[in-house]
């Protein structure tokens, strides 16, 4: 079967168990995944029980995809997702995204645990991604085109769009919720970074550093989904931390900022339900 099919197929297993039609869709990062339980009429499903969806092996990824709504927005949200460290192609691990897409949302939310480079940043803040560098040597559109889906060689230059960053950055400022903002590189992990590698990185001008959400966006652009992206800077990066990076510390201070971060989405999700989708 090609991707297309093996996304109708996914879609068609979605739309037997709600009618929901969601217009936002968000992924939740590592440890973020507390989001979907605040969704109101919600529908669960295990990543398992939809053809074709690569399952997560990861601690603090639950793996289920759910369908609900928020002050009337219809959503669907990821609870969790695969990495290509786990042995996962980016196609594979894009395909969640195509089928949100596929089911009709307009824009999509990526979120992610990240490593703070920026002098500025500290463990605990969050970050408006406003760009991101691919540094993976790897990408979910390399091979045939399926016109269907979208261009041969899609525009990146809005790949984080300005119109959501704009409603992003507001309704933090009327929460009072600070936001950072900056630019996330892709490394496929699993290994942290070394100090050379952070020194690298922030010579390059980036902000911030994990190891998944840019395959989804890619997606997203080639699909003509609008999509905006927001790190939780789980700890400061390799170097500048003064102590050994490690899954814990991600987790613990994913948890940390759970209310901040669930607040801000809860304000930001049905803020950007009537945007539609770019005009091709
Ligand atoms: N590096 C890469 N990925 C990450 C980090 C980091 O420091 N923190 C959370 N995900």
């Amino acid at each position: 079967m090609n991707t297309y099919d093996q996304i109708q197929s996914a879609v068609a297993a979605v739309r037997e168990r709600t009618s929901i039609q969601p217009k936002v869709g968000i992924i939740l990062g590592s440890g973020l995944g507390a989001f979907a339980d605040s969704l109101e009429n919600k529908v669960a499903i295990a990543y398992s029980d939809i053809p074709n969806f690569p399952t997560s092996s990861v601690a603090g990824h639950a793996g289920r995809l759910v369908i609900g709504t928020l002050a009337g927005a219809p959503i669907v949200a990821m609870q969790g997702r695969v990495h290509m460290y786990e042995g996962y192609t980016p196609q594979e691990v894009a395909f969640p995204a195509r089928v949100l897409c596929s089911l009709g949302i307009d824009s999509l939310v990526v979120t992610n645990a990240a490593g703070g480079i920026n002098g500025s940043f500290k463990a605990g803040d969050l970050m408006l991604i406003a760009d991101h560098v691919n540094l993976s040597g790897r990408n979910p559109l390399v091979g045939p085109n399926d016109d269907r889906l979208g261009p041969r060689f899609p525009d990146m230059s809005t790949a984080y769009d300005p119109e959501l960053c704009e409603i992003l950055r507001k309704t933090a400022a009327k929460l009072e919720t600070p936001l950072q903002e900056g630019v996330y590189v892709w490394l496929s992990g699993p290994t942290y970074e070394t100090p050379a590698e952070i020194r690298m990185l922030r010579t390059l001008g980036i902000d911030a550093v994990g190891m998944s959400t840019v395959p989804e966006t890619i997606v997203a652009n080639h699909m003509g989904v609008r999509v905006a992206g927001i790190s939780c800077i789980t700890n400061l990066a390799a170097g500048i931390s003064k102590v050994p990076l490690s899954h814990a510390e991600v987790s613990e201070t994913a948890n940390r900022v759970r209310d901040r971060f669930t607040n801000l989405l809860a304000h930001f999700l049905p803020a950007i339900a009537q945007v539609p989708r770019r005009a091709k």
